[in-house]
């Protein structure tokens, strides 16, 4: 099969090793792709938020599947696009990928079927929110309705924070995406990303992991887009597992399909466990990131032939490998905030050389002379398997020790076990 791939993050990274690894694969293109992947496939200079571009080089390169990495396009309907012109796709329509493009959407859904979820409440106008946000004494979560590239979320303290942030997004701050803001109530507990595959209302279970979303050790410091991860999450327990696939994705499922809007592919809660049980943080609809850097290492099933079967509408339960996995993410100092692009990086080939240890480009290019630099926040995410927890930290701190970068920095205590 000849297949694209979009994106170019540690997620399509982990993704494109994945699918070369494939025997259904014989011809792998990436749009945009990054130099880590070049060695997988012929990598296309098309952004991964040109929809139009996208489905140009899909439509010339007669691709026998798409699989579209990030959210943006799914948003924009790139699935449709091209399933309208008979290129296979994998991921939702636009239709139902507003599961992520808008906070409220996913909110309605979950209320309709009784999905545990946190009280929540949308605005359009700054003085009714702000009155309501004091009614909570500021105690609150807002959000920004739309996509807002993992910077529309304000956990807020008190007025004092929650005051700005409102006025903020609904000045502008996010353009059309913030136009309209959710205020939650703020829950507390340990987060799990769990992962399925869905088929309009058939689901089936892929994986759990962790995220570590703060930017500094012991969850100090701004949320990012996520600094490491573990999988399997440690916090899943068989019946956990039962738990979540029967409060919330299959009845999510349902109604997605009830509602006339199916959804086909990934699906990915985002959840917290609160004293109550599990409640929905949020929905996203496609893989996590860094969390494909830790759950496609342990997948032994071939994810092409999932794909496959599952748009021909069978859903197999992954095989996945008893190893833990742990993804630790090196970043630009200074992300999520500003940061200087084209330092120099070096040492990935002894770093990635260990058995089950592999180092994904999240955000690298090469520079003039051809030497590797950073240029994005993310950078790098490196990923160690082992046949325990402790080993899998381990093995990638030891190669993050090995890995040359003056401007880098990364969380010291991901997966680290607390008792
Ligand atoms: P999101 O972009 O929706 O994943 O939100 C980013 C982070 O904000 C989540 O990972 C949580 O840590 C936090 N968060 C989001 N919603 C809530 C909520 N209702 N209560 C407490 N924390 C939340
Ligand atoms: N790891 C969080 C996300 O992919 O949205």
């Amino acid at each position: 099969m000849k297949i694209l791939v979009i994106g170019g993050g540690g997620r399509e990274h982990a993704l494109c090793q994945a699918i070369a690894a494939s025997p259904l694969c014989d011809d792998l293109h990436i749009a945009p792709g990054n130099p880590g992947m070049v060695s997988l496939g012929t990598c296309h200079k098309i952004d991964a938020e040109d929809t139009l571009g996208l489905f140009d080089l899909a439509c010339s390169l007669a691709a026998d599947l798409v699989i579209i990495g990030p959210e943006a396009p799914l948003v924009d309907g790139l699935a449709d696009r091209l399933e309208a012109a008979n290129i296979p796709a994998f991921g939702p329509s636009a239709a139902a990928a507003q599961l992520e493009g808008s906070k409220d959407f996913a909110r309605q859904i979950c209320a309709r079927v009784n999905v545990p979820q946190p009280h929540f409440k949308s605005f359009t106008n700054a003085e009714d929110a702000l009155s309501h946000a004091d009614k909570l004494n500021g105690y609150c979560v807002i959000k920004a309705d739309g996509l807002a590239a993992g910077k529309g979320v304000v956990v807020s303290d008190d007025m004092s924070q929650a005051g700005p942030a409102i006025i903020q997004m609904l000045g502008g701050q996010f353009g059309q995406a913030s136009a309209s803001i959710l205020i939650e109530e703020r829950i507390t507990g340990p987060e799990l990303s769990a992962f399925a595959f869905v088929d309009g209302a058939n689901t089936i279970w892929l994986a759990s992991a962790q995220d570590h979303k703060r930017a500094f050790d012991d969850d100090k410091g701004p949320n990012t887009g996520g600094m490491g991860a573990i999988s399997p999450s440690p916090l899943l327990t068989e019946d956990l597992r039962k738990q979540i696939m029967d409060e919330v994705i299959n009845p999510v499922a349902q109604e997605m399909a009830d509602a006339g809007t199916p959804y086909r592919g990934i699906l990915y809660a985002g959840l917290m466990m609160t004293q109550d049980g599990p409640k929905v943080i949020e929905f996203n609809c496609r893989f996590g990131d860094p969390e494909a850097e830790v759950i496609l290492p342990r997948m032994k099933s071939d994810l092409v032939t999932l794909i496959c079967d599952l748009r021909k509408g069978i859903l197999s339960r992954a095989e996945m490998s008893e190893d833990i996995g742990v993804t630790v993410i090196m970043a630009t100092k200074g992300y999520p905030g500003a940061y200087e692009k084209g330092s120099l990086i070096s040492g990935l080939e002894e770093a990635g050389a260990p058995d089950d240890t592999m180092i994904f480009h999240a955000g690298t290019s090469l520079n003039s002379v051809g030497d590797l630099q950073a240029s994005g926040g993310r950078v790098l995410a490196v990923t160690a398997l082992a046949s325990t927890q402790k080993q899998a930290r381990d093995k990638a701190y030891d190669a993050i020790s090995k890995i040359s970068w003056d401007e880098g920095f990364y969380r010291t205590d991901i997966a680290k076990e607390t008792s």
